[in-house]
């Protein structure tokens, strides 16, 4: 047997190298995928996996591919998960899945396996994306059979096995890093009550801490993708690096959330989207500008289900489809530009503006015009409040006339 296994570096998947070869006696492929994670990451990775017990190493740079295909996309449909969470951890899982199963049939191998614990969501994103591309194939999933309870005794495990372990595998905190964001839970964080600790500020700076001066920047989109800054065009990964770098000078973009896991219980997190929370911002701003008021309410309506499917792990579905292709449709005259200032954890709107806009200052203004006939408003308002009225009537003078 051959598995392809994905692979951090981290100490969970570097247990699970040995422990699916004394468990199944097959050969392990560990695959890793860039998506935007520190670089540090990959500093010694290929020896260090193969040093574990694998076979080889694959590394996939996804960043191009999450950004255009998945991250903008969920940005166009303005799919935020109970309100907080951008969804930076569920939205990498099936692309990451996706690819493995490419890999899968590359290297002829005949199951996956993952680091998952079973009493999360990630284990569901994977095994959803796994089935949508290949029901046949094997699924292990270690933290489901073994009897390591904890870090602990992981960590004890590796060192019977002369696995070396650095200081940070040891550390506390359950992470997941992307180009979109950097997640935090575990230790004392599962206190909802407990401050997030100065060391739980990864990726930005706390607000606090942030510089007094502030910073402003004009954000460019096209049919709802951004393209560029302060009219610099920027491919995607250039500018979604950028807008987290500005992000993190000025403290944007951290959440700390209880939310509700699929498989039941509540957790606690902290996650930093530094750069997201900035695009969302401005995302919104230039489509407020062209979106007539019917689409644009139907289409928030609709964001609460683009993020639970996400959330869910169920990305991979027709329904999923269907609302990417009316998103889309409503993101042809996305297109215009938002003009910002980023001051000490938050993003200030200052103006917007877009070729195809709806607003019509001659229409809106509160000065004197010439095409809006106030009189008009009497009527309307007569008719639109025709059933309150008669209602206020019926209970005030009953219903006999
Ligand atoms: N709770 C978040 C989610 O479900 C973050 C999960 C982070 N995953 C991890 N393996 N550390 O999307
Ligand atoms: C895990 O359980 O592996 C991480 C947390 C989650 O998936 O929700």
């Amino acid at each position: 047997e051959k598995v392809v296994l994905a692979y951090s570096g981290g100490l969970d998947t570097s247990v699970i190298i040995p422990w699916l070869r004394e468990r199944y006696g097959c050969r392990v492929i560990a695959y890793t995928a860039d998506v935007g994670q520190n670089p540090k990451e990959f500093e010694g990775l290929e020896e260090k996996a193969l040093k574990s017990g694998a076979e080889k190493l694959i590394i996939d740079d996804l960043r191009a591919e999450l950004c255009t295909d998945y991250l903008f996309p969920m940005i166009q449909a303005g799919a935020v998960y109970e309100g907080k969470y951008l969804l930076g951890t569920s939205i990498a899982r099936p692309l990451i899945a996706k690819k493995m199963m490419e890999a899968v049939a590359r290297e002829g191998a005949d199951a996956v396996s993952h680091g998952c614990t079973g009493k999360g969501n990630d284990q569901v994103r994977f095994e959803l994306t796994f089935k949508a591309f290949n029901p046949k194939v094997r699924v292990l999933a270690p933290w489901r059979e073994w009897n390591l309870r904890s870090r602990e005794d992981c960590i004890a495990y590796a060192e019977e096995r002369g696995i070396e372990l650095d200081v940070k595998e040891k550390g506390i905190y359950s992470h997941d890093e992307n180009i979109w964001h950097l997640s935090s839970e575990g230790g004392e964080l599962e206190d909802p009550w407990t401050n997030a600790p100065r060391g739980v500020f990864g990726r930005i700076l706390p607000p606090w801490e942030a510089p007094d001066e502030g910073a402003e920047i004009r954000i460019g989109f096209k049919k709802g993708v951004p393209v560029s800054i302060d009219d610099e065009p920027m491919d995607p990964v250039a500018l979604l690096t950028h807008l987290n770098e500005l992000g993190r000078t000025h403290g944007i973009g951290q959440v700390d959330i209880v939310e509700n896991r699929l498989v039941g219980m509540k957790s606690r997190g902290v996650y930093e989207t530094p750069g997201g929370t900035i695009l969302y911002r401005a995302h919104r701003e230039v489509e407020s500008m062209v979106l007539d008021a019917e689409t644009m309410h139907f289409k928030d309506s609709l964001a609460p289900k683009y993020a639970e499917l996400i959330y869910n792990g169920r990305y991979f579905v027709p329904l999923r489809e269907a609302l990417d292709a009316f998103v889309r449709k409503t993101q042809e005259n996305v297109t215009g530009e938002t003009r910002l200032r980023l001051y000490k954890g938050n993003v200030v709107v200052l103006g917007r503006r877009s070729p195809y806009s709806l607003y019509r200052e001659d229409f809106a203004t509160f000065g004197a015009d010439d095409v809006y006939d106030q009189s008009d408003a009497q009527g309307f308002i007569n008719l639109f409040g025709l059933d309150i009225k008669v209602r206020s009537l019926m209970e005030t003078e009953g219903s006999e006339r």
